[in-house]
Protein backbone atom coordinates (compact mmCIF):
# COMPACT_ATOMS: atom_id res chain seq x y z
CA UNK A 1 0.00 0.00 0.00
CA UNK A 2 1.86 3.44 -1.02
CA UNK A 3 0.85 5.91 1.81
CA UNK A 4 -1.44 8.74 0.50
CA UNK A 5 -0.26 12.02 0.25
CA UNK A 6 -1.81 13.70 2.43
CA UNK A 7 -0.02 11.61 5.40
CA UNK A 8 3.09 11.70 4.70
CA UNK A 9 5.68 13.95 6.14
CA UNK A 10 6.40 17.50 4.62
CA UNK A 11 10.01 16.72 5.53
CA UNK A 12 11.93 13.51 5.78
CA UNK A 13 15.68 13.62 6.34
CA UNK A 14 17.52 9.80 6.07
CA UNK A 15 20.64 9.43 6.74
CA UNK A 16 22.33 13.12 6.50
CA UNK A 17 25.97 13.10 6.97
CA UNK A 18 28.06 15.95 6.23
CA UNK A 19 32.06 17.07 7.19
CA UNK A 20 33.67 19.78 6.33
CA UNK A 21 37.53 18.52 6.89
CA UNK A 22 37.95 17.83 10.00
CA UNK A 23 34.65 19.03 11.77
CA UNK A 24 32.02 16.44 11.31
CA UNK A 25 29.29 19.02 11.23
CA UNK A 26 26.19 16.58 10.75
CA UNK A 27 26.17 12.92 11.70
CA UNK A 28 23.74 10.47 10.30
CA UNK A 29 20.80 12.67 10.82
CA UNK A 30 17.03 11.11 10.62
CA UNK A 31 14.86 14.16 10.97
CA UNK A 32 10.72 13.91 10.09
CA UNK A 33 8.83 17.21 10.30
CA UNK A 34 5.07 16.66 9.77
CA UNK A 35 3.20 18.79 6.99
CA UNK A 36 1.55 21.57 8.82
CA UNK A 37 3.71 22.18 11.90
CA UNK A 38 6.20 24.23 13.20
CA UNK A 39 9.12 22.48 14.16
CA UNK A 40 12.22 23.72 16.34
CA UNK A 41 15.65 22.82 16.13
CA UNK A 42 17.57 24.11 18.78
CA UNK A 43 21.29 23.98 19.27
CA UNK A 44 24.35 25.42 20.63
CA UNK A 45 26.10 26.64 18.64
CA UNK A 46 28.07 24.89 15.76
CA UNK A 47 25.96 21.75 16.55
CA UNK A 48 24.95 21.87 12.70
CA UNK A 49 21.81 23.33 12.43
CA UNK A 50 22.51 25.52 9.43
CA UNK A 51 24.69 23.06 7.60
CA UNK A 52 22.09 20.29 8.24
CA UNK A 53 19.60 23.28 6.87
CA UNK A 54 21.70 24.37 4.15
CA UNK A 55 21.58 20.55 2.41
CA UNK A 56 17.97 20.68 2.60
CA UNK A 57 17.86 23.93 0.86
CA UNK A 58 20.67 22.82 -1.61
CA UNK A 59 23.06 25.41 -0.69
CA UNK A 60 25.42 22.20 0.59
CA UNK A 61 26.03 18.69 -0.40
CA UNK A 62 25.68 15.91 1.67
CA UNK A 63 28.57 13.48 1.50
CA UNK A 64 25.76 10.30 2.34
CA UNK A 65 22.19 10.34 2.85
CA UNK A 66 19.00 10.92 1.17
CA UNK A 67 15.51 13.55 1.62
CA UNK A 68 11.96 13.14 0.96
CA UNK A 69 9.82 15.89 0.47
CA UNK A 70 5.72 14.84 1.10
CA UNK A 71 6.98 11.39 0.75
CA UNK A 72 8.68 11.50 -2.70
CA UNK A 73 12.57 10.77 -2.95
CA UNK A 74 14.11 14.28 -3.93
CA UNK A 75 16.85 15.22 -4.98
CA UNK A 76 18.17 18.41 -4.06
CA UNK A 77 21.49 19.63 -5.42
CA UNK A 78 21.21 23.50 -5.76
CA UNK A 79 18.77 25.99 -3.83
CA UNK A 80 16.29 26.14 -7.51
CA UNK A 81 15.80 22.37 -6.87
CA UNK A 82 14.59 23.20 -3.57
CA UNK A 83 12.30 26.48 -4.79
CA UNK A 84 10.93 23.54 -7.58
CA UNK A 85 10.16 21.23 -4.49
CA UNK A 86 8.40 24.00 -2.59
CA UNK A 87 11.19 24.55 -0.34
CA UNK A 88 11.72 28.42 1.08
CA UNK A 89 14.54 29.51 3.36
CA UNK A 90 14.83 32.79 5.22
CA UNK A 91 18.34 33.57 5.89
CA UNK A 92 20.13 34.51 8.92
CA UNK A 93 21.64 37.88 6.29
CA UNK A 94 18.88 38.85 4.39
CA UNK A 95 19.60 38.51 0.84
CA UNK A 96 17.63 41.51 -0.26
CA UNK A 97 18.52 44.11 -3.29
CA UNK A 98 19.07 47.02 -0.58
CA UNK A 99 18.36 50.21 -3.10
CA UNK A 100 15.55 47.83 -5.06
CA UNK A 101 11.38 47.98 -4.10
CA UNK A 102 10.00 45.47 -2.63
CA UNK A 103 7.93 44.68 -5.49
CA UNK A 104 11.24 44.37 -7.10
CA UNK A 105 13.24 42.16 -4.77
CA UNK A 106 9.81 39.85 -4.76
CA UNK A 107 9.94 39.20 -8.58
CA UNK A 108 13.67 39.27 -8.57
CA UNK A 109 14.97 35.75 -10.49
CA UNK A 110 11.49 34.72 -10.98
CA UNK A 111 10.63 36.17 -14.08
CA UNK A 112 13.04 36.39 -15.72
CA UNK A 113 13.32 39.78 -16.54
CA UNK A 114 11.76 40.89 -13.35
CA UNK A 115 11.34 44.52 -14.31
CA UNK A 116 8.72 43.78 -17.25
CA UNK A 117 5.41 45.15 -17.31
CA UNK A 118 3.26 42.15 -17.66
CA UNK A 119 5.31 40.66 -14.52
CA UNK A 120 5.34 43.65 -12.02
CA UNK A 121 1.53 44.23 -12.54
CA UNK A 122 0.61 40.47 -11.73
CA UNK A 123 3.32 40.29 -8.68
CA UNK A 124 1.55 43.16 -7.67
CA UNK A 125 -1.81 41.65 -7.40
CA UNK A 126 -0.07 38.26 -6.49
CA UNK A 127 1.66 40.11 -3.33
CA UNK A 128 -1.87 42.27 -2.09
CA UNK A 129 -3.26 38.23 -1.80
CA UNK A 130 -0.50 36.89 0.04
CA UNK A 131 -0.71 39.95 2.12
CA UNK A 132 -4.99 39.45 2.47
CA UNK A 133 -4.26 35.92 3.07
CA UNK A 134 -1.36 35.65 5.94
CA UNK A 135 -1.54 39.39 7.20
CA UNK A 136 2.08 39.83 6.11
CA UNK A 137 1.02 43.73 5.03
CA UNK A 138 3.97 45.37 3.65
CA UNK A 139 4.21 48.56 1.03
CA UNK A 140 5.67 46.73 -2.25
CA UNK A 141 7.17 50.34 -3.34
CA UNK A 142 9.06 50.81 0.03
CA UNK A 143 13.02 50.43 -0.73
CA UNK A 144 14.39 47.74 1.31
CA UNK A 145 17.19 49.86 2.66
CA UNK A 146 14.35 52.40 4.21
CA UNK A 147 12.15 49.48 5.98
CA UNK A 148 12.86 48.79 9.56
CA UNK A 149 14.37 45.27 9.55
CA UNK A 150 11.38 43.08 10.60
CA UNK A 151 9.93 44.35 7.78
CA UNK A 152 12.82 43.39 5.36
CA UNK A 153 12.42 39.77 6.81
CA UNK A 154 9.09 40.09 6.09
CA UNK A 155 9.81 40.77 2.29
CA UNK A 156 12.01 37.47 2.43
CA UNK A 157 9.54 35.70 3.72
CA UNK A 158 6.85 37.04 1.00
CA UNK A 159 9.56 36.34 -1.66
CA UNK A 160 9.59 32.39 -0.56
CA UNK A 161 5.56 32.32 -0.13
CA UNK A 162 5.54 33.97 -4.17
CA UNK A 163 7.56 30.98 -5.17
CA UNK A 164 5.54 28.81 -3.90
CA UNK A 165 7.31 27.61 -0.77
CA UNK A 166 5.01 24.91 1.05
CA UNK A 167 7.96 24.44 3.47
CA UNK A 168 9.37 27.68 5.25
CA UNK A 169 12.80 27.15 7.14
CA UNK A 170 13.87 30.43 9.58
CA UNK A 171 17.41 30.56 10.61
CA UNK A 172 17.41 31.96 13.71
CA UNK A 173 15.44 34.90 12.65
CA UNK A 174 14.79 36.66 15.76
CA UNK A 175 18.29 37.52 16.05
CA UNK A 176 18.26 41.27 14.61
CA UNK A 177 14.58 42.07 15.64
CA UNK A 178 12.92 43.78 18.91
CA UNK A 179 10.92 41.60 21.02
CA UNK A 180 7.39 43.22 19.35
CA UNK A 181 9.26 42.72 16.15
CA UNK A 182 9.84 38.79 16.81
CA UNK A 183 6.00 38.41 18.42
CA UNK A 184 4.73 39.63 14.96
CA UNK A 185 6.77 37.28 12.87
CA UNK A 186 5.63 34.42 15.49
CA UNK A 187 1.51 35.39 14.93
CA UNK A 188 2.59 35.69 10.86
CA UNK A 189 4.13 32.01 11.47
CA UNK A 190 1.48 31.01 13.41
CA UNK A 191 -0.94 31.67 10.48
CA UNK A 192 1.09 30.15 8.16
CA UNK A 193 1.21 26.69 9.62
CA UNK A 194 -2.85 26.88 10.45
CA UNK A 195 -2.72 27.56 6.49
CA UNK A 196 -0.94 24.41 6.12
CA UNK A 197 2.59 25.55 5.74
CA UNK A 198 5.75 23.49 7.50
CA UNK A 199 8.03 25.92 8.99
CA UNK A 200 11.52 24.85 10.21
CA UNK A 201 12.64 26.93 12.67
CA UNK A 202 16.26 27.14 13.95
CA UNK A 203 17.09 29.08 16.98
CA UNK A 204 19.51 29.05 20.18
CA UNK A 205 16.78 30.30 22.48
CA UNK A 206 14.56 27.86 24.56
CA UNK A 207 12.09 30.58 24.95
CA UNK A 208 11.01 30.70 21.60
CA UNK A 209 10.52 27.07 21.01
CA UNK A 210 8.43 26.62 23.84
CA UNK A 211 6.41 29.51 23.04
CA UNK A 212 5.41 28.60 18.86
CA UNK A 213 7.05 25.32 18.13
CA UNK A 214 4.35 22.07 18.16
CA UNK A 215 7.85 19.59 17.46
CA UNK A 216 11.09 20.61 19.04
CA UNK A 217 14.21 18.36 17.79
CA UNK A 218 17.61 18.81 19.45
CA UNK A 219 21.23 18.80 17.69
CA UNK A 220 24.25 18.45 19.76
CA UNK A 221 27.98 18.37 18.29
CA UNK A 222 26.51 17.50 14.68
CA UNK A 223 24.19 14.71 16.04
CA UNK A 224 20.33 14.22 16.11
CA UNK A 225 19.91 13.57 20.15
CA UNK A 226 16.31 13.99 20.87
CA UNK A 227 13.06 14.81 18.99
CA UNK A 228 10.17 16.20 21.46
CA UNK A 229 6.64 17.41 21.08
CA UNK A 230 6.43 20.46 22.26
CA UNK A 231 3.87 20.30 25.05
CA UNK A 232 5.58 17.51 26.86
CA UNK A 233 9.22 18.73 27.56
CA UNK A 234 10.81 21.72 29.54
CA UNK A 235 13.45 24.15 28.98
CA UNK A 236 15.56 22.47 31.66
CA UNK A 237 15.15 19.35 30.13
CA UNK A 238 15.91 20.77 26.34
CA UNK A 239 19.11 22.77 27.77
CA UNK A 240 20.46 19.60 29.63
CA UNK A 241 19.90 17.83 26.17
CA UNK A 242 21.94 20.68 24.51
CA UNK A 243 24.26 20.73 27.00
CA UNK A 244 24.93 17.16 27.91
CA UNK A 245 24.36 18.22 30.94
CA UNK A 246 22.48 19.68 33.86
CA UNK A 247 22.46 23.88 33.62
CA UNK A 248 21.27 26.59 35.69
CA UNK A 249 19.40 28.81 33.74
CA UNK A 250 18.43 31.32 36.05
CA UNK A 251 21.54 33.72 37.59
CA UNK A 252 21.62 33.77 41.19
CA UNK A 253 22.39 36.54 42.86
CA UNK A 254 21.37 38.53 45.81
CA UNK A 255 20.44 42.27 46.12
CA UNK A 256 23.69 44.64 45.42
CA UNK A 257 25.55 46.86 47.47
CA UNK A 258 26.70 49.43 45.44
CA UNK A 259 28.79 52.07 47.07
CA UNK A 260 30.77 54.66 45.20
CA UNK A 261 30.84 56.03 41.89
CA UNK A 262 33.47 54.71 39.76
CA UNK A 263 32.70 55.66 36.21
CA UNK A 264 31.08 58.63 34.84
CA UNK A 265 29.70 59.37 31.52
CA UNK A 266 28.74 62.80 31.21
CA UNK A 267 26.79 64.43 28.12
CA UNK A 268 28.49 62.17 25.87
CA UNK A 269 28.44 62.49 22.37
CA UNK A 270 30.07 60.54 20.12
CA UNK A 271 30.31 60.03 15.99
CA UNK A 272 31.02 57.41 13.78
CA UNK A 273 33.75 57.31 11.32
CA UNK A 274 31.15 59.09 8.52
CA UNK A 275 30.20 62.02 11.16
CA UNK A 276 26.95 60.16 12.01
CA UNK A 277 25.67 61.15 15.25
CA UNK A 278 25.88 57.83 17.38
CA UNK A 279 26.10 58.59 20.72
CA UNK A 280 24.13 61.71 21.56
CA UNK A 281 24.45 63.36 25.12
CA UNK A 282 24.33 60.10 27.14
CA UNK A 283 24.83 60.67 30.79
CA UNK A 284 24.92 57.85 33.58
CA UNK A 285 27.51 56.50 36.41
CA UNK A 286 28.09 53.18 37.45
CA UNK A 287 29.11 52.60 40.97
CA UNK A 288 31.46 49.99 42.69
CA UNK A 289 29.12 47.07 43.54
CA UNK A 290 26.51 47.22 40.84
CA UNK A 291 26.11 45.91 37.55
CA UNK A 292 24.61 48.30 35.10
CA UNK A 293 22.70 47.17 31.44
CA UNK A 294 22.79 48.82 28.40
CA UNK A 295 19.31 47.40 26.71
CA UNK A 296 18.46 48.45 22.98
CA UNK A 297 18.41 46.52 19.74
CA UNK A 298 22.17 46.64 18.11
CA UNK A 299 22.64 49.21 16.31
CA UNK A 300 21.09 52.54 18.43
CA UNK A 301 25.03 53.39 19.57
CA UNK A 302 25.45 50.95 22.47
CA UNK A 303 29.01 50.12 20.45
CA UNK A 304 30.19 53.39 19.67
CA UNK A 305 29.56 54.26 23.43
CA UNK A 306 31.78 51.41 24.83
CA UNK A 307 34.21 52.11 22.17
CA UNK A 308 34.39 55.77 23.36
CA UNK A 309 34.55 54.59 26.87
CA UNK A 310 37.19 51.92 26.32
CA UNK A 311 39.87 54.39 24.87
CA UNK A 312 38.75 52.75 20.97
CA UNK A 313 37.31 55.91 19.80
CA UNK A 314 37.36 59.57 20.48
CA UNK A 315 34.00 61.41 21.86
CA UNK A 316 32.96 64.36 19.90
CA UNK A 317 32.23 66.23 22.83
CA UNK A 318 31.51 65.27 26.88
CA UNK A 319 33.15 63.58 29.50
CA UNK A 320 33.76 60.42 31.04
CA UNK A 321 35.53 60.36 34.59
CA UNK A 322 36.64 57.04 36.12
CA UNK A 323 36.88 57.56 40.62
CA UNK A 324 36.47 61.28 39.53
CA UNK A 325 39.28 61.70 37.36
CA UNK A 326 39.18 62.58 33.83
CA UNK A 327 39.86 60.58 31.28
CA UNK A 328 37.77 61.67 28.05
CA UNK A 329 40.35 60.95 25.13
CA UNK A 330 42.79 58.52 27.00
CA UNK A 331 43.77 55.05 24.75
CA UNK A 332 43.28 51.73 25.84
CA UNK A 333 46.61 51.31 27.78
CA UNK A 334 46.31 54.50 30.11
CA UNK A 335 42.43 53.47 31.36
CA UNK A 336 44.02 49.82 31.97
CA UNK A 337 46.39 50.98 33.63
CA UNK A 338 44.15 53.05 35.86
CA UNK A 339 41.51 49.99 36.52
CA UNK A 340 39.34 49.52 33.43
CA UNK A 341 38.87 45.85 31.94
CA UNK A 342 37.24 45.37 28.89
CA UNK A 343 35.60 42.23 27.08
CA UNK A 344 34.71 43.61 23.87
CA UNK A 345 31.88 42.75 21.99
CA UNK A 346 33.71 41.46 18.92
CA UNK A 347 36.27 39.20 20.52
CA UNK A 348 37.67 38.18 17.05
CA UNK A 349 39.04 41.62 15.57
CA UNK A 350 39.51 43.40 19.54
CA UNK A 351 39.40 40.89 22.49
CA UNK A 352 42.23 37.87 20.24
CA UNK A 353 44.56 37.37 18.07
CA UNK A 354 43.43 33.85 16.56
CA UNK A 355 46.69 33.47 14.87
CA UNK A 356 48.43 33.34 18.35
CA UNK A 357 48.65 30.60 20.69
CA UNK A 358 46.22 30.49 23.70
CA UNK A 359 49.21 31.83 26.07
CA UNK A 360 49.69 35.16 24.59
CA UNK A 361 45.81 36.10 24.02
CA UNK A 362 46.07 35.06 27.95
CA UNK A 363 47.83 38.36 28.51
CA UNK A 364 47.34 40.57 25.31
CA UNK A 365 47.38 43.96 26.34
CA UNK A 366 48.84 43.06 29.33
CA UNK A 367 51.79 42.12 27.80
CA UNK A 368 54.02 45.22 28.60
CA UNK A 369 53.39 44.05 32.16
CA UNK A 370 56.48 43.16 33.81
CA UNK A 371 55.28 40.27 34.86
CA UNK A 372 55.24 38.61 31.24
CA UNK A 373 58.45 40.00 30.02
CA UNK A 374 61.51 42.44 30.42
CA UNK A 375 61.11 45.21 28.26
CA UNK A 376 59.67 45.04 24.85
CA UNK A 377 60.28 40.32 24.96
CA UNK A 378 57.91 38.75 25.99
CA UNK A 379 58.72 35.88 28.34
CA UNK A 380 56.83 33.28 26.78
CA UNK A 381 57.36 30.65 29.84
CA UNK A 382 55.51 33.44 32.44
CA UNK A 383 52.62 33.63 30.08
CA UNK A 384 52.57 29.83 29.92
CA UNK A 385 52.13 29.47 33.91
CA UNK A 386 49.96 32.10 33.44
CA UNK A 387 47.48 30.68 31.33
CA UNK A 388 47.58 27.52 32.94
CA UNK A 389 46.30 28.51 35.77
CA UNK A 390 43.16 30.49 33.92
CA UNK A 391 42.63 27.47 32.22
CA UNK A 392 42.54 25.84 35.34
CA UNK A 393 40.28 28.64 36.72
CA UNK A 394 38.00 29.10 34.03
CA UNK A 395 37.78 25.56 32.41
CA UNK A 396 38.76 26.63 29.25
CA UNK A 397 38.74 23.54 26.89
CA UNK A 398 41.10 21.88 25.12
CA UNK A 399 43.58 22.65 28.26
CA UNK A 400 46.39 23.19 25.84
CA UNK A 401 47.82 26.69 25.89
CA UNK A 402 50.18 26.08 23.36
CA UNK A 403 47.60 25.41 20.84
CA UNK A 404 46.49 28.26 18.25
CA UNK A 405 43.69 30.58 20.02
CA UNK A 406 41.40 29.50 16.82
CA UNK A 407 41.45 26.02 16.96
CA UNK A 408 39.08 27.16 20.03
CA UNK A 409 34.90 27.27 20.04
CA UNK A 410 33.30 30.28 20.47
CA UNK A 411 32.37 29.91 23.88
CA UNK A 412 36.22 28.77 24.86
CA UNK A 413 37.38 31.72 23.16
CA UNK A 414 35.41 34.00 24.98
CA UNK A 415 36.51 32.39 28.19
CA UNK A 416 40.05 33.21 27.54
CA UNK A 417 38.84 37.18 27.33
CA UNK A 418 36.56 36.48 29.99
CA UNK A 419 39.38 34.96 32.28
CA UNK A 420 42.51 37.49 31.06
CA UNK A 421 40.22 40.63 31.70
CA UNK A 422 38.66 39.14 34.81
CA UNK A 423 41.82 38.12 36.77
CA UNK A 424 43.71 41.57 36.09
CA UNK A 425 40.85 42.84 39.14
CA UNK A 426 40.09 46.00 37.60
CA UNK A 427 37.86 48.46 39.12
CA UNK A 428 35.55 48.71 36.51
CA UNK A 429 34.93 46.73 34.20
CA UNK A 430 33.21 46.73 30.79
CA UNK A 431 31.30 44.14 28.92
CA UNK A 432 29.92 43.89 25.30
CA UNK A 433 27.75 40.98 24.08
CA UNK A 434 29.22 38.88 26.44
CA UNK A 435 27.83 35.57 25.68
CA UNK A 436 27.39 36.12 21.71
CA UNK A 437 28.07 33.12 19.83
CA UNK A 438 28.85 30.91 23.25
CA UNK A 439 27.36 27.72 24.37
CA UNK A 440 24.54 28.03 27.55
CA UNK A 441 27.19 26.19 29.07
CA UNK A 442 29.90 28.49 28.77
CA UNK A 443 27.25 31.20 29.53
CA UNK A 444 26.13 30.07 33.35
CA UNK A 445 30.23 30.56 33.54
CA UNK A 446 30.42 33.62 32.01
CA UNK A 447 27.34 34.94 33.94
CA UNK A 448 28.48 34.21 37.62
CA UNK A 449 32.01 35.21 37.40
CA UNK A 450 30.14 38.59 36.08
CA UNK A 451 28.03 38.65 39.34
CA UNK A 452 30.94 37.41 41.64
CA UNK A 453 33.23 40.68 40.36
CA UNK A 454 29.92 43.28 41.02
CA UNK A 455 30.11 41.16 44.96
CA UNK A 456 33.48 41.91 44.99
CA UNK A 457 32.85 45.69 44.87
CA UNK A 458 33.00 45.96 40.99
CA UNK A 459 31.43 48.18 38.36
CA UNK A 460 30.31 46.47 35.73
CA UNK A 461 29.14 47.94 32.82
CA UNK A 462 26.65 45.78 30.58
CA UNK A 463 25.76 46.00 27.31
CA UNK A 464 23.97 43.49 25.71
CA UNK A 465 21.24 43.19 22.83
CA UNK A 466 19.92 39.74 24.55
CA UNK A 467 17.30 41.08 26.95
CA UNK A 468 17.38 38.24 28.79
CA UNK A 469 20.61 38.67 30.02
CA UNK A 470 20.19 42.12 30.55
CA UNK A 471 17.37 41.29 32.91
CA UNK A 472 18.87 38.57 34.71
CA UNK A 473 22.14 40.24 35.10
CA UNK A 474 21.44 44.21 35.95
CA UNK A 475 20.88 45.61 39.12
CA UNK A 476 19.78 48.76 37.00
CA UNK A 477 18.64 49.16 33.28
CA UNK A 478 19.43 51.67 30.91
CA UNK A 479 17.63 51.37 27.42
CA UNK A 480 19.51 53.07 24.47
CA UNK A 481 17.50 54.16 21.58
CA UNK A 482 18.69 56.35 18.36
CA UNK A 483 21.77 57.54 20.30
CA UNK A 484 19.75 58.33 23.57
CA UNK A 485 19.70 56.96 26.47
CA UNK A 486 15.33 56.63 26.71
CA UNK A 487 14.96 55.95 30.35
CA UNK A 488 16.09 54.00 33.42
CA UNK A 489 14.34 51.11 34.57
CA UNK A 490 14.39 48.04 37.86
CA UNK A 491 15.47 44.54 36.11
CA UNK A 492 12.16 43.72 37.81
CA UNK A 493 10.60 45.82 34.57
CA UNK A 494 8.57 43.87 31.91
CA UNK A 495 9.75 42.57 29.01
CA UNK A 496 7.25 44.49 26.86
CA UNK A 497 7.51 47.63 28.78
CA UNK A 498 11.34 47.28 28.11
CA UNK A 499 10.97 45.97 24.12
CA UNK A 500 8.76 49.29 23.91
CA UNK A 501 11.39 51.39 24.97
CA UNK A 502 13.67 49.70 22.81
CA UNK A 503 11.43 50.63 19.62
CA UNK A 504 11.21 53.97 20.66
CA UNK A 505 7.96 53.90 21.46
CA UNK A 506 7.29 54.90 24.61
CA UNK A 507 9.42 55.95 27.63
N1 LIG B 1 31.48 26.09 5.10
C1 LIG B 1 32.07 25.55 6.17
N2 LIG B 1 33.36 25.19 6.15
C2 LIG B 1 33.95 24.63 7.22
N3 LIG B 1 33.33 24.37 8.38
C3 LIG B 1 32.04 24.71 8.47
C4 LIG B 1 31.34 25.33 7.38
N4 LIG B 1 30.06 25.54 7.77
C5 LIG B 1 29.98 25.11 9.04
N5 LIG B 1 31.16 24.60 9.45
C6 LIG B 1 31.44 24.00 10.77
O1 LIG B 1 30.48 23.00 10.98
C7 LIG B 1 30.04 23.00 12.33
C8 LIG B 1 28.54 23.21 12.38
O2 LIG B 1 28.26 24.55 11.99
P1 LIG B 1 26.78 25.12 11.80
O3 LIG B 1 25.98 24.16 11.00
O4 LIG B 1 26.91 26.49 11.27
O5 LIG B 1 26.25 25.13 13.28
P2 LIG B 1 25.01 25.90 13.94
O6 LIG B 1 24.18 26.48 12.85
O7 LIG B 1 24.30 24.86 14.75
O8 LIG B 1 25.61 26.95 14.83
C9 LIG B 1 30.83 24.08 13.03
O9 LIG B 1 31.94 23.49 13.65
C10 LIG B 1 31.26 24.98 11.91
O10 LIG B 1 32.46 25.64 12.21
MG1 LIG C 1 23.67 28.52 12.48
Amino acid sequence: MSPTPTAAPAIELIGIDKKFGAVHANKNINLTVAKGSIHGIIGENGAGKSTLMSILYGFYHADAGSIRINGQATVIDDSQAAITAGIGMVHQHFMLVENFSVLENVILGVEGGALLGRGVSEARSALKRLETDYGLEVDPDAIIEELPVGLQQRVEILKALYRGAEILILDEPTGVLTPAEADHLFKILGVLRDQGKTIVLITHKLREIMAITDTVSVMRRGEMVATRRTTETTVEELAELMVGRRVLLRVEKGPAAPSDIVLSVRNLTVKDGRGVTMVDNVSFDVRAGEVVGIAGVAGNGQSELLEAITGIRKPASGEILIHGKPVTGFDSARLRALGLGHIPEDRHHMGLVLGFEESENSVLGYHRDSRYGRGPLLDLDACREDAKAKIEKYDIRPPNCRLKTANFSGGNQQKIVVAREIERDPALLVVGQPTRGVDIGAIEFIHRRLIAMRDAGKAVLLVSVELDEIRSLSDRILVMFAGRVVGEKTPDTGEQTLGLMMAGIAA
